[in-house]
């Protein structure tokens, strides 16, 4: 996990409101196959970005703490789905071959909380963001991209962030 990657964006999150809206820029951006994992403490802000990039993709559900569920899958009216993963009981990765991954990831965008206790089972090529407290109401996030895609999602993300002060 890099740290200091020079094509990392960082930037700060004032309100759970402002986190959900970059997480609707997000959401309205992902296809199938996107992967985008969400790390930091508890209390981060990773399902409240996560409830944002739900409603940006289209769902009809709304998105809520898997912790009891484990998995939960979001559908949108054209019947594709979104898969939210919360690996924070798993152990390893080993663990999370029985959750069938690669089919997660090949049915919609897939989003996993707690990424770093999975990493092996999760593919190179990924949007890694990375959540931390830093007051009440603020929370940094750091955002890096992996693989040609994920740079072409986070490059577009960043351009509509300055055009709508967001
Ligand atoms: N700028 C902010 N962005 C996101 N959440 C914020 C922000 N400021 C305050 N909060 C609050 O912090 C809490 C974040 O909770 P959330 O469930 O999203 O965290 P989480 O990272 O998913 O935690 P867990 O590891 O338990 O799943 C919420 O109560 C939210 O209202
Ligand atoms: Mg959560």
């Amino acid at each position: 996990m890099p740290i200091l990657d020079p094509n990392s964006f960082e930037f700060i999150s004032r309100s759970p409101d402002q986190t959900r809206r970059i997480g609707i820029r997000l959401g309205s951006m992902l296809k199938p196959q996107d992967v985008i994992c969400l790390s930091g403490d508890l209390g981060a802000g990773k399902t409240t970005l996560t409830q944002g990039i739900a409603v940006g993709w289209g769902s009809l559900d709304q998105a809520t703490s898997p912790t009891f569920v484990l998995a939960k899958n979001y559908r949108r009216p054209d019947g594709s789905e979104m898969v939210h993963l919360d690996a924070y009981r798993l152990e390893n990765a080993f663990e999370a071959e029985d959750l069938d991954i690669d089919q997660m990831i090949h049915s919609g965008p897939f989003i996993v909380e707690w990424p770093e206790r999975i990493l092996k089972a999760l593919p190179e090529e990924r949007l890694w963001i990375q959540m931390t407290w830093l007051g009440d109401e603020q929370r940094g996030l750091m955002i890096t991209p992996k693989g040609k895609r994920h740079t072409f999602i986070l490059d577009k993300l960043k351009n509509e962030m300055i055009k709508s002060f967001l």
